[in-house]
């Protein structure tokens, strides 16, 4: 096993266990029982990024956990509401039924809605960063980077791409990919620097490119990928009339620009040095992934 899939696979277990362990909390209801399905399994790549940005500023994994499970949750909030029938009407996810199958649709809608309060409540925690300034941003940038400017705004334009009469420009396709998947990836690199009063530039540097090439890999897995693999069905994007980097470039193009920005994220890591060897590995990851 590499450093790097030794790392994530250590990363999945302690979010995992964060997380259910909060659900369980929770008082009996199958609100709770539908959130702790929801949020079980998948490769908790954004958690992972909380845990190593946390660990090149200095900051214990005890701590960082609370980052990493509040972004999981609301990745998995983002994945229940997305596979709704309202949305991207999908019934396999993670290899399982989706929570709107195994449970029901209202039971579905409130389990994202609650899986998105429980990670503000995670951040508001003492133990969540070193200061309650550090935790105040934790919480206001997590905000920006979910809502309507970020990733609920790029699930919308994705939406809206689907009846658009021309179809996307590459920028505006771009602008779709940054807020869709580039807005919670941006904000679990750079946690680790926030929590530790940092600057996290480079780390949003280097998600940028990352988010975007991780999109990219979603859309290229969606037309080559192999469904047991992924967990979910393919060759939906097309058939829905998705605006995507493969619909815009091909492809062959879309690979090659996949690995452009793969390029770009490692070389935003330079002022780590050797210290972002995990995160330049995740990049490389981000697009050989077949799940
Ligand atoms: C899937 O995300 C949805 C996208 C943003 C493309 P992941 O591929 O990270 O899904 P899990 O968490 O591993 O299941
Ligand atoms: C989902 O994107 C993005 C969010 C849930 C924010 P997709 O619709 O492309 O993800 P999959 O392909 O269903 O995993
Ligand atoms: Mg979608
Ligand atoms: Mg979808
Ligand atoms: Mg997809």
């Amino acid at each position: 096993m590499s450093d790097f899939a030794a790392a994530l696979a250590a990363a999945a277990q302690r979010v995992e266990t964060r997380l259910q362990a909060e659900i369980a909390t929770l008082p009996e209801s199958r609100v709770r029982d539908a959130m702790g399905y929801a949020a079980r399994g998948g490769k908790k790549l954004r958690g992972f990024l909380v845990l190593e940005s946390a660990r090149l500023h200095g900051i214990a994994p005890e701590m960082a956990e609370h980052a990493a499970a509040a972004i999981e949750a609301i990745h998995a909030y983002s994945l229940v509401h997305d596979d709704l029938p309202a949305m991207d009407d999908d019934d396999l996810r993670r290899g399982q039924p989706t929570t709107h199958i195994r449970w029901d649709e209202a039971t579905a809608i409130l389990a994202g809605d609650a899986l998105q309060t429980l990670a503000f409540g995670l951040l508001a925690r003492d133990a969540a960063a070193p200061t309650a300034q550090a935790r105040l941003d934790l919480i206001a940038s997590l905000a920006q980077a979910s809502g309507a400017a970020g990733m609920v705004l790029g699930q919308a334009l994705d939406i809206a791409a689907e009846s658009a009469e021309a179809p996307l420009s590459l920028e505006a396709i771009t602008a779709l990919q940054a807020g869709k998947t580039g807005a919670l990836i941006e904000w679990s690199a750079c946690a680790g620097a926030r929590m530790a009063g940092a600057d996290p530039s480079a780390l949003a540097a280097y998600a940028r490119a990352l988010g975007l090439a991780f999109q990219i890999a979603d859309d290229i897995l969606d037309i080559e990928g192999d469904a047991t693999l992924a967990g979910k069905r393919l060759h939906k994007d097309a058939d829905a009339g998705k605006a995507t980097f493969v619909s815009y470039l091909g492809l062959d193009g879309a690979k090659a620009r996949a690995q452009a920005l793969v390029a770009e994220a490692e070389a935003a890591l330079s002022p780590y040095g050797e210290d972002g060897a995990l995160l330049r590995q995740a990049a490389q990851f981000v697009i050989a992934r077949r799940n």
